[in-house]
């Protein structure tokens, strides 16, 4: 019944495959023919042909799909409390106002707590649009200020020293600084916001047990089968549908929001959300569910973020969900090894920010997150963008390295590795200015 839309493409982007992990097809010529959902077609055939159609059907028939079979349901909502920790208004160098609140998750003291740290250019007139994105390595990563307070959530410990026995070392303070651009971000009149995605859940399977997810369930959770395995990185109890890790860390992102929307000095109608990685996957999750979000930008997302998981390409559903069981939610691992039986694919993820703008960056290097997949779920949200008089992507082939593409939906595949550069975020802020600043 469903018209779908088959493809089978063939194309090579030249790499290192060695340097990708291994076991893994990044062989367009090996990709299997797959078939992916129209987005604008509901699930008993209808053909979507309105506005309306999309905004009061399909749109919550795809955002359904994602919560039943993939991220898994957010609760409702508990109204979080905000206390401000620290401000000083002659940081980087008189340039900016550097402030730290504390975001109480559960609205109680001693429950889970996220600390936001905010920069707001000192000379652009308020209020100022904002970038907002969850971080790694802790706020002091982001930059050397040192009067950032050490991340006190617990950290995965890298290879360096930075982080010891999962706790923050003042080692690693800007280690993370190139991947935020904070001095840009202030000359172009915006504001930075951002919290370390550990202080709303630890990134690890046993990460539930002392986050938020352990306190907040979702009402009526559907219930575990009968004689279902315990499941990994989830309550024992934990329904088919129950949200993972990725669901947690994108409620977060709402609960800052719910403070930018008391922040006087930064507007709350023009805030891109964005995040690198598994936080690309989250900010996409994120801009899905809360339409507040008016610009989405997902950098190197990969699998379950901006790549089409039908084309098998790099990382598999069955590799992410066995090395982070936590991440998604438990019928998600029904497609391990099946990813043609998804009634979705993240293209209808992509779709579910229309009419906002979307960006999705790839990178040469970075095939295991599958760049040609990124790329083709952003085209394949098209469809969605028209039926709302907008132009998307406005090309049909990927574009050569380093040649931004996109009106609605931006686009670009950079060369090098697997990071957010200096380079993504030139593109992140101009593509903010035509769709925040324009006249
Ligand atoms: C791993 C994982 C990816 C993820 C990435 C990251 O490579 O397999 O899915 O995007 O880590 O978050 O850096």
């Amino acid at each position: 019944m469903w018209r779908l839309i088959c493809i089978l493409f063939v194309v090579g982007i030249s790499t290192d495959i060695e340097a990708q992990p291994a076991g893994a097809n990044y062989d367009e010529a090996k990709v299997p023919a797959y078939l992916l959902h129209d987005p604008l077609i509901m699930a008993d055939g209808t053909l979507v042909k309105t506005v309306k159609q999309w905004d009061k059907e399909r749109r919550p028939e795809i955002l359904k799909l994602f919560e039943t079979h993939e991220y898994g349901r957010t609760p409702d909502p508990i109204k979080p409390k905000f206390e401000q920790i620290s401000e000083n208004k002659k940081a980087l160098g008189g340039k900016a106002t550097r402030r730290e609140v504390t975001v109480f998750l559960t609205g109680k003291e001693d429950g889970p707590a996220m600390d936001l740290l905010i920069f707001v250019p000192n000379s652009a007139p308020k209020p100022v649009p904002a970038f907002l994105g969850l971080n790694f390595a802790g706020n002091h990563a982001v930059h050397s200020d040192p009067g950032i307070a050490l991340a006190r959530c617990w950290l995965r410990e890298t290879r360096d020293v930075s982080v010891t026995n999962n706790r923050a070392t003042d080692l690693g303070r800007g280690k993370e600084a190139s991947r935020w651009q904070v001095e840009k971000v202030i000359e172009r009149g915006y504001a930075l916001v951002t919290a370390c995605y550990c202080d709303i859940e630890p990134d690890h399977a046993d990460g539930h047990k002392t986050s938020l997810r352990s306190m907040l369930r979702p009402k009526k959770s559907t219930k575990p089968a009968k004689n279902a395995v315990p499941p990994k990185g989830a309550p024992a109890d934990a329904g088919p549908d129950e949200w993972g890790a990725i669901g947690a860390w994108a409620y977060g992102l709402s609960r800052a929001m719910d403070y930018l929307e008391k922040e006087d000095d930064i507007d709350e109608k023009h805030v891109a959300v964005l995040g690198h990685s598994r936080l690309g996957k989250t900010s996409l999750w994120a801009g899905a569910q809360d339409e507040r979000f008016a610009i989405v930008i997902s950098n190197d997302s990969g699998e379950g973020g901006a790549a089409l998981s039908k084309r098998r390409v790099g990382e598999t559903v069955e590799r992410i969900n066995t090395s982070f069981p936590h991440w998604f939610c438990i019928n998600f691992k029904k497609y391990n090894d099946n990813e043609q039986a998804l009634p979705l694919d993240q293209h209808m993820l992509i779709a579910l920010m229309a009419p906002r703008p979307v960006y999705v960056a790839s990178a040469e290097k970075d095939l295991w997150a599958d760049p040609k997949g990124e790329f083709l779920a952003a085209k394949h949200a098209e469809p969605v963008y028209r039926l709302l008089g907008l132009e998307g992507l406005g090309v049909d082939q990927m574009p050569g390295l380093n040649q931004p593409v996109g009106k609605t939906i931006g686009y670009h595949i950079r060369t090098g590795e697997h990071d957010v550069t200096e380079y993504d975020w030139a593109r992140y802020l101009d593509f903010a200015d035509r769709h925040f600043k324009k006249k």
